[in-house]
C-alpha cells in the first residue's frame, strides 16, 4: 500500500530478520510512514516507490554464503539515504568500494558496552558510553571509502559507521530493540537529520490513504469480509465500510469453536451496525465433523482453514457474486507463517492454511500493522472501546486450546473454564494482560473429590503480557485470584480435577496451547 505522502515513505528491505517488522514499526513511531519490502526487490522497483530513505534489515545469512541475499551496488549511488542494520550494515561494507567484511569466528550476542567515537550524525546526542544489542557472526573490517567509524565495542571495531555527506550509515547492532537504550535516538537522527523526513505522519493519514487505495483496488466489485468479531477483522470491516460501503458484505461464521456466548455477542454488536450487510452462519457441524478424530495441531489448522473457505464459498454463493475476500491479517501473522527467509512456526488459518484454488482475490489492508497499531486505527475509525480493547482470539478458536481431539464435549469443558477465568479476572480488576484463556490438556491424572478417586483432565491457565505478540511474558496474576479461578473451575466444570498455571515466556513457548 502506498504512503499518503510520497515524500515520507521509508522502505525497510527484509533480509530475513525475525524482528524486521520492529524496524518498520519504530519508524512509524517516529511519525514516518514505513513499509517492509522483500530484500530481493529489483532496484528499478525500489526507485519507482520513491522512498525518502531505505533501511536494510538484519538477516541470518553471511555475505560470503552462496545465494546470500544482496542488493544492487547502484542502490548506494542513487542519492537515497540508507541505514544498514547488522546484515544490512555488512552488505554496505561488502558492496561498496573500499569496504570489507570479516567472516566471524566468534559470535557477539546480547548486550554489549558501546563506546561512541564520533558523537555526530547518526550518534548525535548519544552518550559516550552506552550499550547496544548485538547478534552477529560476521563483522565489518574496513569501512567503505568516504565513511568514518562512529562507535566500537570490545569485539567490533566498527560498531557504527557513516558517510554523512551521502546520508549513508550502518550499525552492527540492533537499534530497533529495547535493549539498545539509545536506539530510538539513533533512528530519529537517521530519519530526521540524515534523511530529512519531517515526521508528520499519523494513523489518520493511514486511514485516508487506505480508504483511497481500497476504493481504487476494489472498484465497483463486491467484497466479502470474514468478520469474527475480534479487533483485527472488526477494524478491517469498518475500514472497508468507510471505503466501499454498499459493496461490502460481512459474514460471521460460527465454527462452534468460539468462547462461551461469543456468537450471541458478535451478532448483537454488528447486526445493528451493518444491517442486512451482516450475515451470520452457524457452521459448527461442518467444522466439528471434519475435526473428529484429528489430534495433530497443524492438521487441525489446515482442516479449519480449508473448511473456512469452503463454507464461505458455499454460503457466499447464496448471496451473489463476490470478487474479493478481506482478511484481518497482521504483520506477525505474516512473519510467523514464514516469509522467504524466515522459518514457519505455525500455519495461521488466515495466511498459510488457505487452499491454492481459492476463487477470491485476497484483500489484507492491515498486513503491515501490529496489534496495537490496529487498535489505534480502530479508535480512529470510531469503533467502540469494548471492541478495540478486546483480547485477541485466534481464527481456529478453541481448536488451538483443546489439545488432542476436538469434540463438542471437550470444547464445552474448555469454554466453561475459560469463562470462569475471564469472569474472575474481571471481578478482581486485573489489568495489563494482553491475552488470557484456559486450555484443556489431553492427559489424565488421579485426584480425590469428596471421598472418591477421580481420573480427569487438567485445565491450563495462560495469561501473558506483550506489546506485539511476537514475544511475551507470563503474567504475575495475584495468587488469591488464581486460587479463586482454580476453585471455581474444579467445582463447576465437570471432567476437570486440576488447574495449572503456565509460567513460560514466548520464546521458548508460544502464547497458544495446541
Ligand atoms: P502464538 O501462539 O503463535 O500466538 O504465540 C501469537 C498470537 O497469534 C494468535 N494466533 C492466531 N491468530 N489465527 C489467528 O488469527 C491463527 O491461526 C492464530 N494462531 C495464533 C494468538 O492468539 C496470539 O495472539
Amino acid at each position: 500500500m502506498d504512503s499518503p505522502d510520497r515524500e515520507e515513505k521509508v522502505l525497510v528491505l527484509d533480509f530475513g530478520a525475525q524482528y524486521v517488522q520492529l524496524i518498520a514499526r519504530r519508524v512509524r513511531e517516529l511519525n514516518v510512514y514505513s513499509e517492509i519490502v522483500p530484500g530481493a526487490t529489483p532496484l528499478d522497483e525500489l526507485l519507482a516507490m520513491q522512498p525518502k530513505a531505505i533501511i536494510l534489515s538484519g538477516g541470518p545469512s553471511s555475505v560470503y554464503e552462496d545465494g546470500a541475499p544482496t542488493v544492487d551496488a547502484e542502490l548506494f549511488q542513487a542519492g537515497i539515504p540508507i541505514l544498514g542494520i547488522c546484515y544490512g550494515c555488512q552488505l554496505m561494507a561488502h558492496r561498496m568500494p573500499g569496504g570489507a567484511v570479516e567472516p566471524g569466528d566468534k559470535r557477539e550476542f546480547g548486550r554489549q558496552a558501546l563506546t561512541v567515537d564520533e558523537p555526530d550524525t547518526l550518534l548525535h546526542g548519544v552518550p559516550a558510553a552506552t550499550s547496544c544489542w548485538m547478534s552477529h557472526g560476521d563483522r565489518v573490517q574496513t569501512v567503505p571509502d568516504g565513511f568514518e567509524v562512529l562507535a566500537h565495542t570490545e569485539h567490533s571495531h566498527v560498531a557504527a559507521m557513516a558517510d554523512a555527506d551521502r546520508g549513508l550509515a550502518g550499525v552492527q547492532f540492533h537499534p530497533e530493540v529495547q535493549h539498545t537504550p539509545e536506539g530510538m535516538q539513533m533512528l530519529r537522527s537517521f530519519l530526521h537529520d540524515m534523511a530529512g523526513c519531517s515526521g508528520t505522519w499519523e494513523m489518520g493519514s493511514f486511514v485516508d490513504h487506505a480508504v483511497a487505495s481500497l476504493r481504487e483496488r476494489v472498484g465497483d466489485k463486491r467484497i466479502l469480509c470474514a468478520l469474527s468479531g475480534g479487533v483485527d477483522s472488526s477494524v478491517t470491516a469498518m475500514l472497508l465500510d468507510r471505503a466501499i460501503g454498499d459493496q461490502l458484505t460481512c459474514m460471521f461464521l460460527d465454527h462452534g469453536l468460539l468462547r462461551l456466548d461469543e456468537a450471541e455477542q458478535v451478532k448483537a454488536t454488528f447486526g445493528p451496525r451493518l444491517g442486512d450487510r451482516f450475515v451470520a452462519i452457524d457452521a459448527s457441524e461442518d467444522f466439528l465433523s471434519k475435526l473428529a478424530g484429528v489430534t495433530d495441531p497443524e492438521e487441525k489448522r489446515v482442516i479449519i482453514g480449508n473448511t473456512f473457505i469452503r463454507v464461505f464459498e458455499r454460503e457466499s454463493a447464496k448471496l451473489g457474486e463476490f470478487h474479493f475476500i478481506a482478511h484481518g491479517t497482521l504483520y506477525p501473522d505474516v512473519i510467523e507463517s514464514g516469509g522467504d527467509n524466515t522459518a514457519t512456526i505455525k500455519t495461521h488459518h488466515n495466511v498459510g492454511g488457505l487452499p491454492d484454488d481459492m476463487k477470491y482475490e485476497n484483500v489484507e489492508p492491515l498486513r503491515q500493522l501490529f496489534k496495537d497499531e490496529v487498535r489505534t486505527l480502530g479508535l480512529e475509525l470510531g469503533l467502540p472501546e469494548e471492541i478495540v480493547w478486546r483480547q485477541p482470539f485466534p481464527g481456529p478458536g478453541m481448536a488451538v486450546r483443546v489439545i488432542g481431539e476436538v469434540t463438542p464435549e471437550r470444547v464445552a469443558t474448555a469454554q466453561q473454564a475459560d469463562a470462569i477465568m475471564r469472569d474472575e479476572l474481571e471481578r478482581a480488576g486485573v489489568t495489563g494482560l494482553a491475552q488470557w484463556f484456559a486450555a484443556l490438556a489431553d492427559m489424565r491424572s488421579v485426584g480425590v473429590m469428596g471421598d472418591g478417586r477421580t481420573y480427569e483432565q487438567p485445565i491450563i491457565l495462560r495469561a501473558v503480557t506483550t506489546e506485539d505478540f511476537m514475544t511475551a511474558d507470563w503474567a504475575a496474576i495475584p495468587h488469591e485470584v488464581l486460587s479463586r479461578i482454580s476453585n471455581r473451575i474444579v467445582n463447576e466444570v465437570r471432567g476437570v480435577n486440576r488447574v495449572l498455571y503456565d509460567i513460560t515466556s514466548k520464546p521458548p513457548a508460544t502464547i497458544e496451547w495446541e
